[in-house]
């Protein structure tokens, strides 16, 4: 299908791996230019260089925290106009709320609600004024599945999904969609978790880990980042228009639920 979405610009937030990168490839894909960003300079431009040589498009790096004030000016720089903002961040650590003080929830906030509505606020005007305008945030099953330990990941993503709720009724008429992909359980260095950066995990435990939580999700498999990134694509194309205020939870299944 044709995204319809050839020369558009588009910002994708901690892109360097992961689910991040998997939109960055399909936006690329689709023809967009990018912005990419994430905090290792060389894993950055490893990605960039990938999607340069598969793709043709242009691909600009910016190295740095996007919650670093700094950081997201300097992605504006990079481009001062998208028509495309892919809000995604690192997650907080695994860490029970005994362990949380008032400075570990705040970064967790700040990270996780307070850094995409900055980068919303600083480009939905400018999608509303040339008429398109599509903002992806990457948030969390966990914003409808608590999980214990990851409080502050669901409640900061759970603000940001109330948040943005009724902000992207106010843009609709202007073709500026906002939406939120609600990742399960995909295939990445995320749901190893903690693990030294860098390191490999032993194969046969990787094998043991996804077969466990494989077992509990209803397609029997962990999703990959590039179909995750497809669907993120799809959200940002022209055909989506009509498609806003919603939460797409992309979990083979795992949130059972009829509505
Ligand atoms: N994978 C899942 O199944 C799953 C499930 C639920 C929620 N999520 C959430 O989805 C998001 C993406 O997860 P993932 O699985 O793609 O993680 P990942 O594989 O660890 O990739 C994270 C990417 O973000 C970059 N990054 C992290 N912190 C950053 C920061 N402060 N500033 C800029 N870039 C940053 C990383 O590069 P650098 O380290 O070089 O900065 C890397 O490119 C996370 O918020 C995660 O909690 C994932």
């Amino acid at each position: 299908m044709d995204l319809g979405i050839k020369g558009r610009k588009a910002i994708v937030c901690a892109s360097s791996k992961g689910l991040g990168k998997g939109c960055a490839i399909a936006l690329a894909e689709a023809g967009c230019d990018l912005v990419v960003n994430g905090r290792n300079a060389e894993t950055l431009a490893a990605t960039a260089q990938e999607i340069r040589d598969r793709f043709g498009v242009q691909v600009i790096e910016v190295v740095g925290n996007v919650s670093d004030p700094a950081v997201q000016k300097a992605l504006l720089a990079a481009c001062p106009n998208p028509d495309i903002l892919v809000n995604n961040n690192g997650g907080p650590p695994f860490r029970p709320l005994r362990e949380l003080d008032r400075q570990k929830i705040l970064e967790g906030v700040t990270n996780n609600m307070v850094t995409p509505i900055e980068l919303v606020s600083a480009v939905i005007d400018g999608m509303a004024e040339r008429g398109f305008g599509r903002i992806v945030n990457i948030t969390s099953l966990s914003v409808y599945v608590p999980i214990s330990g990851l409080d502050l990941s669901s409640g900061a993503r759970a603000g940001l999904t109330s948040f943005l709720a009724g902000v992207a009724r106010t843009v609709a008429d202007k073709n500026v969609t906002i939406n939120n992909m609600l990742p399960g359980k995909l295939d990445t260095d995320r749901l190893r978790g903690p693990h030294e950066p860098g390191s490999v995990e032993d194969p046969e435990a990787g094998a043991a880990r996804r077969a466990r939580l494989s077992a509990e999700i209803p397609a029997k498999r962990l999703g990959t980042p590039e179909e995750f990134g497809q669907i993120c694509a799809f959200l940002c194309s022209v055909h989506a228009g009509y498609l806003t205020g919603q939460n797409i939870p992309v979990d083979g299944g795992l949130y059972v639920s009829a509505f």
